[in-house]
């Protein structure tokens, strides 16, 4: 019997309505569009600003298109692994909450947090109980209600995030597509560069976290910016070599989306030309735990099967990574 890999079946995605451009940002803090673009690469980001909605919600709409499209229902999912760093709420899991929202009344699950790697560790730990024959099928859900923990009067982090989610789901391939290999990396000591100070069990809120604007992230982003760089083009050309790919082999780098000087580093460490790397970061901004599921989507119709993908990312923690997928469809 061959070989079974965790193959992606079906991807879709969800981003709110509501734009914030960066003409809004330079009406709210000190910046410019020429900044920001110059600076990031974004031009403008979506935001969840419905009272009552949280990071669950966008993932039942974007669920909701991913079942429709596969053809199943919510019973037929095993298992839900939901990538955030905006849950709903501390406890219970946001892979709870959606399971009820979506009735997946055969589904376990639990929420993975990685910060913006948190996608990649989930589709790699998803893919485990795939290969290993527990599960069938597997939903994989990244994404973030930034938003929600954004300082809108701090420009070194404002101008960055934006609101957005995907999914995918995850079936058994015996033709050798799905997920190949992945290098992942995680070094504590970055927690220093990129953090929310409370909120935690170190740092409970209390009236003054709140006054010092402790539950919002905090980023030096030069600092994180430096590891970035090298992080995310150091496991992406190891994984190039460990498959023996070059690169005409490699048919699109998927690299997460916190500054488009960091992605183009990346894809020139890789000898990549500029078609062959996914971008979304210039209309949705950083999704955090959304980038590489929302990019697949926008592509997906791009997509041939046999594809080879490079999935990339770096993130708080500091956490990092790259996976190898060859891709399962054509639409
Ligand atoms: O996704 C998770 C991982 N995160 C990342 O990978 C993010 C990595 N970091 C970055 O992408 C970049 O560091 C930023 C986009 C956050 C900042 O860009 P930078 O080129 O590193 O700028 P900087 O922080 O070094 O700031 C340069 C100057 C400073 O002014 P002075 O000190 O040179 O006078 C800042 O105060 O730009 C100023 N500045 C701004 N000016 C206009 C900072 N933010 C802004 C702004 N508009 N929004």
């Amino acid at each position: 019997m061959s070989k079974i890999t965790a193959a992606i079946t079906c991807v879709h995605g969800y981003v709110p309505e509501r734009v914030l451009s960066n003409a809004d940002l330079e009406k709210m803090v000190e910046t410019t569009d020429e900044w920001i673009t110059t600076r990031t690469g974004i031009k403008e980001r979506r935001l969840l600003d419905t009272p009552g909605l949280a990071t669950s919600d966008m993932g039942v709409e974007a669920v909701k298109g991913l079942l429709e499209k596969r053809g199943i229902t919510a019973d037929d999912i095993e298992l839900i692994i939901f990538a955030t760093v905006t849950p709903d709420m501390v406890f219970p899991s946001t892979a709870c909450i959606l399971a009820d929202k979506i009735g997946a009344k055969n589904a376990w699950g639990f929420d993975l947090a990685a910060a913006c790697s948190g996608f990649l560790f989930a589709l790699q730990t998803g893919a485990q109980f795939i290969e290993n024959g527990k599960h069938k099928k597997v939903l994989v859900v990244g994404g973030d209600k930034m938003s929600s923990i954004i300082d809108y009067t701090d420009r070194n982090t404002c101008i960055i995030f934006g609101d957005g989610l995907g999914c995918v789901l995850l079936e058994p391939n015996e033709e050798g597509n799905g997920v190949i290999d992945s290098v992942l990396k995680i070094d504590g000591n970055g927690r220093h560069f990129l953090h929310q100070k409370a909120g935690g069990s170190l740092k409970p809120p209390t009236i003054e976290t709140v006054q010092a604007r402790e539950h919002y992230v905090y980023q030096d982003g030069k600092s994180v910016f430096k590891f970035a760089v090298k992080g995310m083009a150091d496991v992406s050309a190891q994984i190039m070599e460990r498959n023996n790919l070059s690169s005409d082999d490699v048919t699109y780098l998927v690299p997460h989306q916190a500054n488009l000087r960091i992605i183009d580093a990346t894809a020139e460490r890789m000898g990549l030309d500029k078609n062959k790397v996914m971008i979304n970061i210039d209309h949705f901004g950083n999704t955090t735990n959304g980038t590489l599921p929302l990019l697949m989507w926008e592509w997906e119709n791009k997509l041939k099967k046999g594809d080879n993908l490079v999935l990339s990312a770096f993130g708080g923690g500091f956490t990092w990574g790259a996976i190898y997928l060859k891709w399962a469809y054509t639409k």
